[in-house]
C-alpha cells in the first residue's frame, strides 16, 4: 500500500498508517501547492488531507489509484463529495473527538470578545494602562444573555451546554429541529430571522454549503442587536467579510469574535485587523494537543479501514465501500 499525507500531523497517524506499507509525508509548514499536490498524490492508494487540500472530479481523475480520502477535519467542504463517490473513492472525517474541544474555544471567544479581553491586554504592551478606570473597556454581559446558535449539530448542541452554566437562555435555528437537544436542553426553536433579532451573542456552527454561503451579510446585521457580538468557528465564508467590517465599524452591531474568516489566512494588514472589538483567531478552536492526536488517530484509522476492506469508523459515502 502507499499512502501520503498533505500535511505533517501527529505522529500517532503515521504509526498507524507504516503498518500498511509507504506512507510519504508532506514535509513543510505550508500546505502543497495543486501541481504539488498531485504529484504527491500519484500512485497512492490513500491520502490523509486537510481542509487547505482542494480534492474534486479534476484531481481524482488524474491519480486513479486512490481509494480514499481522509481529512483531518469535521468539515469536507474542500472535498467534492460526489465526484468522489462517482469514482469509488471513499471520504472519511474525524468527527465528535473534536466537538467540545471547538465548543469550548467558541465559548472563549465568545467570553473574549464580550469582555474585551485582547483588546485590553494589548493596551498594557502600548503603555496605555495609566490606572484604573471607571469607564474603561465596559464590555457585554454574558451570564444571562441570549444565545443564539445557528446550526444546532454536535458542535451547536455543545456550545448549548456551555451557555446552560452562564445562565443563558438558548434559542436556534437550522434547516432541521433537533428535538432532542430542546427537550434535553430547553433550547427554543426559532427561524433565522427572529434569532437575529433577539440574540445577544450569535454562533455560528453550520457547515459551509452552497446554502449557508453568505448567510451573514449587510441584512443580516442590520436585523441584529447593536449591541450583538458574532461569532464564528465554522467556516469563514458564512459571513461576507466586507458587511462584516461595515457592521463592526458603523456600530450595526458590538463585536465579533472569529476563528475562521474569508479569506483565509487573513492578510495583516485586512481592515478587520484595525477593529478593537473584533477578536480574531488563525483557525485553532479544535487546536488542544489531546483533540489533534485524536483526530490523527480517526484520520488514520479511516484510511486503514477502507484499504483492509473493514468499516471505516466515519465514511461520509459507505455506498462505495459496498460496491467493490
Ligand atoms: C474542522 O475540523 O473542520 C476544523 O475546521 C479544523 O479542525
Amino acid at each position: 500500500m502507499r499512502i501520503a499525507m498533505t500535511r505533517k500531523i501527529p505522529a500517532v497517524a503515521e504509526e498507524i498508517l507504516k503498518e500498511l506499507g509507504d506512507v510519504d509525508v508532506w514535509p513543510e509548514q505550508l500546505p502543497p501547492s495543486p501541481e504539488k499536490l498531485l504529484e504527491l498524490a500519484s500512485g497512492r492508494d490513500g491520502l490523509v488531507t486537510t481542509l487547505n487540500d482542494r480534492i474534486d472530479g479534476a484531481f481524482l481523475d488524474q491519480v486513479p489509484e486512490v481509494k480514499v480520502v481522509s481529512n483531518f477535519a469535521v468539515g469536507f467542504d474542500n472535498i467534492d463529495v460526489d465526484a468522489c463517490t462517482q469514482r469509488g473513492v471513499a471520504v472519511c472525517i474525524t468527527p465528535d473527538v473534536l466537538t467540545d474541544t471547538t465548543a469550548d474555544f467558541a465559548f472563549a471567544l465568545l467570553m473574549a470578545a464580550a469582555r474585551r479581553v485582547s483588546e485590553s491586554h494589548q493596551s498594557i504592551p502600548k503603555g496605555e494602562w495609566k490606572t484604573w478606570e471607571p469607564l474603561g473597556y465596559l464590555g457585554q454581559d454574558v451570564h444571562g444573555a441570549t444565545l443564539g446558535i445557528v446550526g444546532m449539530g454536535r458542535i451547536g448542541v455543545a456550545m448549548a451546554k456551555r451557555a446552560s452554566g452562564f445562565g443563558m437562555p438558548v434559542i436556534y435555528s437550522d434547516m432541521n429541529r433537533n428535538e432532542h437537544a430542546e427537550q434535553e436542553l430547553g433550547v427554543e426553536y426559532v427561524e433565522f430571522n427572529d434569532l437575529l433579532q433577539r440574540s445577544d451573542f450569535v454562533s455560528v456552527h453550520t457547515p459551509l454549503t452552497p446554502q449557508t454561503r453568505g448567510l451573514f451579510g449587510a441584512a443580516q446585521f442590520q436585523a441584529m442587536k447593536e449591541s450583538a457580538v458574532l461569532i464564528n468557528t465554522a467556516r469563514g465564508p458564512v459571513v461576507d467579510t466586507d458587511a462584516l467590517v461595515e457592521a463592526l465599524q458603523s456600530g450595526e452591531i458590538w463585536g465579533a469574535g472569529l476563528d475562521v474568516t474569508d479569506p483565509e489566512p487573513l492578510p495583516a494588514d485586512h481592515p478587520l485587523l484595525s477593529i478593537d472589538r473584533a477578536v480574531i483567531c488563525p483557525h485553532i478552536a479544535s487546536a488542544s494537543e489531546t483533540t489533534r492526536s485524536r483526530m490523527a488517530q480517526l484520520a488514520a484509522e479511516n484510511v486503514k479501514a477502507v484499504l483492509t476492506k473493514t468499516t471505516p469508523p466515519r465514511c461520509l459515502n459507505p455506498e462505495v465501500l459496498s460496491s467493490d
